[in-house]
């Protein structure tokens, strides 16, 4: 698998420090970006991002937990975003909110959706498409075509440090098979609770691409070698040779 470790976990006041360490055994650095208002907590917004990537060449990998995120991504693009994922149930991605109508459906506007993700790779980075723990593939099933990387949450997007949510797996398992099955080359992603001992060889089993790890890197005594250990746990793409970096 690929790592990206998240800088949420880190020791903000050795930012540079922090930084050095993902140079060692990451593959892209994981920014998450929450408003207080998608999410209930606040973290940071396009300066840090700018200033990660004057600190660094490492892919900076940008996960907006905001509302309306199409009205920002640009200014995220230019900050220096590789990857830009944004919540398929955030307001603005796939029509004006994610609230069940009567008959229990989200009211998904599939042509919006696309627009979001053509938009998203009109800006010049790759479109990440993240899945809250409770939504299903099916939902976002006809516009994986458009997507870059399907980033599978484990937790519910807000905080980090949170325990590992088994669900989502069969989501992850679906999407390589379904990935396999269309000749798509879009990444799966995961985030949330990922450590090298414990969840990640049951994500890499799934079939994940990328692991997102915050206290799985951050809060551990070596943070270096835990990412070279989740390195380790599976050939990365392993159901699409050749698409190991997006
Ligand atoms: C949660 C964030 C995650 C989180 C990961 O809302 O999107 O990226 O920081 O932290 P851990 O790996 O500690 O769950
Ligand atoms: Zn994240």
């Amino acid at each position: 698998m690929l790592v990206s470790p998240s800088i949420l976990s880190a020791d903000w006041t050795r930012l540079d420090q922090a930084v050095r360490l993902a140079e060692e055994g990451a593959d892209w650095l994981h920014c998450d970006v929450m408003d207080g208002h998608f999410v209930p907590n606040l973290t940071f917004g396009v300066p840090m991002v700018e200033a990660l990537h004057r600190m660094t060449r490492l892919p900076l990998d940008v996960h907006l937990m905001i509302d309306d995120p199409l009205r920002w991504a640009s200014d995220y693009a230019r900050a220096g975003a590789h990857v830009l994922s944004v919540h398929v149930e955030a307001p603005g991605v796939c029509g004006p909110g994610w609230a069940r109508d009567a008959a229990g459906a989200h009211p998904i506007d599939t042509a919006r959706l696309h627009d979001t993700l053509d938009g998203l790779r009109a800006l010049g980075v790759k479109a990440g498409l993240a899945l809250r723990p409770d939504t299903a593939l099916d939902e976002v099933e006809a516009a994986l075509d458009r997507v870059d990387v399907l980033l599978v949450m484990t937790v519910y997007p807000g905080f980090s440090g949170q325990s590992f949510l088994p669900g989502p797996l069969e989501t992850i398992r679906r999407a390589a098979v379904l990935r396999r099955a269309r000749g798509l080359s879009f990444l799966i992603e995961v985030d949330g609770g990922i450590t090298a001992e414990d969840t990640g060889p049951r994500v890499a089993a799934a079939g994940v691409d990328i692991a997102v790890a915050g206290h799985g890197v951050y809060r551990q005594p070596d943070p270096v070698a835990a990412m070279r250990a989740l390195r380790a746990l599976g050939p990365a793409a392993a159901a699409a040779p050749g698409e190991a970096r997006a």
